[in-house]
């Protein structure tokens, strides 16, 4: 290296240093201004002397960002603090705020970045981190490598109010992993944070762990006068093992309410109605958010307001639409953070990930569809459907006020104030309704034997247990007496359900040898639907020409591989070849950076190994189809519906009707016996991601 040029590589780290300096600066003041800033040294001290936190407060009051930088000095955090985030979205913008915030590179950009984060298939940290935002997934997956973690100091659990499955289940990992630490010279300290004050049962939870203790110390600080006390106080408890709670006021300005008068069957309709009434009619500046159900009802809307938009006159602003949605890759995440341009108005459009999780800035008006998708998995019937629901009045509330984060501001409720009423006061916990046999293998893997005794914050019904066992136990992922099988580990370390874990291991076996394309197809179904919604007749008969060389008649598995295959061989212009087959450029880059991850997984874990041909996918011949489709039936032949006399479908789990979704090639076709990846109940039941099987295919593949 030449003289100047090391001089010249000195100096731009130096401006870049300096930048970061600049950018820290700037951030103070607003960072002094939030609720939490005053309760600072509260919180470290009773971290000092206490293992557990649980701290409430309102979305905004600054928990996600200032927690883990008030510990950060702290004498006893020398090694990492981790926060966990339902989404990965949240986890990204998290850690790039508080790298900001902190006058240090983010993630992986250098060396001496600070703060990074982990989400499924990227991990962007370095060996300087020490804030380390990941999803829950993630933190399960390092709770799998190992169990005391022993890199962190401190795990904060964010969001707790959200109350997904993996939340309960670090939970209660937690409270183990508390005691097991609690007389070494590291213990471990936990903080649980949540956006509603309901923390009782959260922290009674973690007193029963405390030898059964029931030491709790409340620090108000919703008054000025800091009041610790300790309940029930026992001057024999350590008093390490004590709880102790921090509620955290919120800054909100008021938010005006309006219900509809009469209820509407057209949510898309009502909801492009009230933007266009509060774009054209109010005055005010200030950004709209709606909530909407999912990924194609936010993309139909898009479509519909962009294109009313293009009619308007000059004399309004202009619009400029964003989607929100879990699927989203980061670059367009990153879009929702950034001010509106100049005499424009941002119009966000997203799924229940902004109620509490991200923080929109600049939105006055919120409109709610006061509807949501969910998963609910019924037990007997073996299937896991998407519904959507309505919301629970605790969200409709966290909905309205994300209107008065900066300015006084106005909320439009698409339902009536008699159906407001009549909302469920909070959201089930999901581990009442979902699939167990995720969870379940992951307490497997961390050596839990006696699931049934697990400390879980709320038990799941013990038919959901037994029916996740009998389906681990079918994948092989268990052996007869129920524990762990060598199949069983690699799917725990896996990033994807136990079912798609499955076909991956299917297809490296040799006799399949199909990973490369598998993958491919496992990549599309990891992220959101890759196909642009064809939601009019004309528009689908556009698509059918337009996709015509990608549909494969074999259904819909195949579809994905050829066009994951056709986009990657697309050497000249990707984004062209995807607007030419009315395909999301975006979700196939996202389909392309799992692919890449996946195999570096599967290489990783040894499956690629013993695969005879190389390791890049190719157009399968009828054979190799064959075996694709016959690595899903062995992943999914829980999901599997044959035809009946009078030309329905049945499911052979349940004999459930069941109809093809419209958005499959096979829809509108009579096969002996389908395989899908989904059950989704909208207005009935649709199977989606579908292929053709043979029956008898289901006896070779359950018995190899
Ligand atoms: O966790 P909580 O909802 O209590 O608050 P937070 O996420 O720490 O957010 C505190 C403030 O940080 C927000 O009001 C935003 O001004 C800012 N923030 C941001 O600018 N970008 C983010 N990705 C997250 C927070």
């Amino acid at each position: 290296m030449s003289v100047t040029n090391g001089v010249k590589r000195k100096h731009d780290e130096s401006s870049k240093d300096e930048k970061h300096a600049t950018k820290r600066q700037r951030l103070l003041p607003s960072r002094r201004a939030l609720p939490i800033w005053k309760r600072a040294s509260d919180i470290r001290q009773s971290l000092q002397q206490h293992n557990v936190l649980v701290l409430s407060g309102e979305t905004g009051s600054g928990k996600s960002t200032q927690v883990p930088q008030f510990l950060l000095d702290c004498a006893w955090c020398r090694g990492k603090i981790a926060v966990t985030q339902p989404r990965r979205v949240a986890a990204i913008s998290l850690a790039r705020r508080v790298a900001e915030e902190m006058g240090t590179p983010c993630g992986s950009s250098s060396p001496a970045s600070k703060v990074g984060y982990s989400v499924r298939f990227d991990e962007s940290t370095s060996p300087s981190t020490r804030v380390k935002f990941l999803t829950e997934g993630m933190l399960l997956q390092e709770m799998l490598r190992d169990e005391n973690m022993k890199e962190y100091s401190c795990i904060i659990v964010d969001e707790v109010h959200e109350r997904s499955v993996n939340v309960d289940l670090i939970l209660g990992f937690l409270k183990r992993l508390v005691q097991k630490r609690r007389s070494t010279k590291r213990p471990l300290k936990v903080v649980v944070m949540s956006a509603t004050a309901d923390v009782d049962s959260l922290t009674k939870f973690f007193e029963s762990s405390n030898r059964g203790s029931a030491a709790v110390n409340d620090i108000h600080t919703s008054s000025d006068d800091i009041r610790k006390r300790s309940l029930d106080a026992d001057e024999s408890i350590d008093s390490a093992d004590a709880v102790s709670r921090c509620y955290v006021e919120g800054r909100q300005y008021p938010v005006k309410l309006e219900y509809l008068g009469t209820p509407t069957d057209d949510l898309l309709e009502a909801a492009l109605h009230r933007i266009f009434h509060i774009h054209c009619k109010e005055p005010m500046p200030g950004d709209i958010l709606v909530f909407m159900t999912g990924q194609e009802a936010i993309q139909s809307l898009q479509k519909l307001a962009e294109e009313y938009a293009e009619g308007l006159t000059k004399e309004y602003p202009r619009i400029l639409v964003l989607p929100l949605f879990a699927a989203l890759p980061q670059s367009s995440q990153q879009r929702i953070f950034q001010p509106a341009p100049l005499n424009t108005r941002k119009v966000i459009l997203s799924t229940n990930i902004a109620e509490t999780s991200v923080t929109v800035p600049g939105v006055r008006f919120v409109v709610d569809t006061g509807k949501a998708k969910m998963k609910q998995f019924r037990n007997r019937l073996g299937l896991d459907s998407l519904l959507i629901k309505q919301i629970s009045k605790s969200s409709a509330d966290q909905r309205k006020g994300r209107a008065g984060r900066e300015f006084p501001g106005q909320c439009y409720r698409l339902y009536t104030e008699d159906s407001y009423n009549k909302l469920e006061n909070d959201n089930t916990p999901e581990i009442l309704r979902c699939d167990m046999s995720e969870a379940l293998l992951k307490m497997k893997a961390r050596g839990i034997e006696d699931v049934m005794n697990f400390p879980f914050l709320t038990s799941p019904p013990r038919e959901a247990l037994e029916k996740a066992l009998l389906q681990l136990l079918q994948l092989g992922a268990l052996e007869e007496d129920g524990s762990i099988s060598a199949i069983g580990r690699q799917l725990a370390r896996l990033p994807l359900t136990p079912s798609l874990g499955r076909v991956i291991f299917e297809a490296s076996r040799p006799e399949r040898n199909c990973l490369p394309e598998v993958i491919d197809i496992a990549s599309c179904l990891s992220v959101e639907s890759i196909f642009l919604n064809v939601d009019t007749e004309e528009i689908r008969e556009q698509a059918q020409i337009a996709r015509g060389q990608l549909l494969r008649r074999q259904g819909d598995h195949l579809t994905l591989l050829a066009a994951v295959q056709a986009y990657a061989a697309e050497r000249s212009d990707r984004r062209q070849w995807a607007e030419r087959h009315l395909i999301s450029h975006r979700a196939m880059q996202s389909v392309m950076d799992v692919r890449k991850q996946l195999t570096a997984q599967c290489r990783a874990a040894n499956l690629l190994k013993g695969l005879t041909t190389q390791e890049a996918s190719t157009a399968p011949d009828e054979g190799k189809q064959e075996q694709i489709l016959k690595c899903f039936l062995r992943g999914f032949s829980g999901n599997v519906a044959r035809l009946c006399p009078d030309h329905s479908y049945k499911t052979f789990v349940g004999n459930q009707t069941v109809a093809i979704h419209p958005s499959s090639v096979l829809f509108g076709r009579k096969l002996e016996a389908i395989l899908y990846n989904e059950f989704v109940f909208t207005n009935k039941a649709y199977a989606r991601g579908v292929s053709a099987i043979q029956v008898r295919w289901l006896e070779e593949v359950l018995e190899a």
